[in-house]
């Protein structure tokens, strides 16, 4: 069952970081949203079963689809993104995920065999940080999946980063490469770049351990506004703004290395 479904599926991004908090799962949604606007048809999902993410920031109020007995389909957000997570399942958005193991594991991979997907070009999987069960089990399941690994500019983000290239290199998951997010801020009253993490951390780091670097996305007051409002798409109206040029070449990496 998972072999045939990942079959339809040309490719699978596993967005992780070393850290918590640096903005896996906005990055994980903006490039999902990004990839079907550019004419690309879209899988996101958020295995990160405690804090599930990916409905918040997308404003999701519906469930899966079950058109017939047995059949399973992702929500559908729009004619060319689909979204799966396990809120979705759960219900209640304030209910509080205790998972073992084994029993994470087996939802991951249901995720992943008994949902129809159908035909798409993209399948993006947002993870919790660090490199346990559900960064385990995807690299297990999906074979051909890519690691996007998102960092901050900041050293103590850096160290950790390397334990996920570790992993990645340890389960033999090929790399897409490293993303500096959180790098800088455009001051909205002169236009300098504060840059309150530092800057350039990712890109270095990158070229050390030898990885494709994607990018530097910077701080946007109005992704987190956006974020927090359930209406992360409303960013892509805002072409003026530095973030979008940024996301678009990440993007235009991320093509290219297909
Ligand atoms: N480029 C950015 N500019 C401004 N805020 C950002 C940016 N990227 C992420 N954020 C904000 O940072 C916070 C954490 O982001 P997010 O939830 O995406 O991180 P995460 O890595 O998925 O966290 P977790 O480790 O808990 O899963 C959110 O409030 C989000 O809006
Ligand atoms: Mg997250
Ligand atoms: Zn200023």
């Amino acid at each position: 069952m998972i072999r045939s479904n990942l079959s339809r599926i040309s490719r699978k991004i596993l967005v992780m970081s070393g850290k918590g908090g640096v903005g896996k799962s906005s990055v994980a949604a903006y490039l999902a949203l990004l990839l079907s606007r550019r004419g690309k048809r879209v899988g996101l999902l958020d295995v990160d079963l405690h804090g599930p993410s990916i409905p918040r920031l997308l404003g999701l109020a519906g469930g899966l689809e079950m058109p017939e007995k047995g059949v399973v389909r992702p929500h559908r957000f729009s004619e060319s993104l689909v979204v799966v997570s396990l809120e979705m399942v759960l219900g209640d958005k304030d209910v509080a995920v205790i998972w073992r193991g084994p029993l994470k594991i087996s939802a991951i991979r249901q995720f992943i065999s008994d949902i129809e997907w159908g035909d798409l070009d993209f399948l993006i999987v947002d993870s919790p940080p660090g490199t346990g069960d559900e960064p385990l089990t995807v690299a297990q399941n999906i074979p051909d999946a890519e690691a996007l690994v998102v960092t901050t500019p900041q050293e103590i983000s850096l160290a950790d980063v390397r334990k996920s290239i570790d992993f990645c290199r340890q389960v033999g998951m090929k790399m897409l490469g490293v993303v500096e997010n959180m790098s800088g801020l455009v001051c909205p009253h002169c236009g300098e770049t504060v840059s309150l993490f530092g800057k350039g951390g990712g890109g270095r780091m990158a070229s050390r351990m030898d990885l494709p670097f994607l990018g530097e996305i910077p701080m946007e007051p109005a992704m987190v506004r956006l974020g927090d409002e359930g209406r992360l798409e409303s960013l892509l109206e805002q072409e003026d703004l530095e973030v979008n040029r940024a996301f678009d070449r990440v993007l235009d990496g991320i093509l290219q290395a297909g």
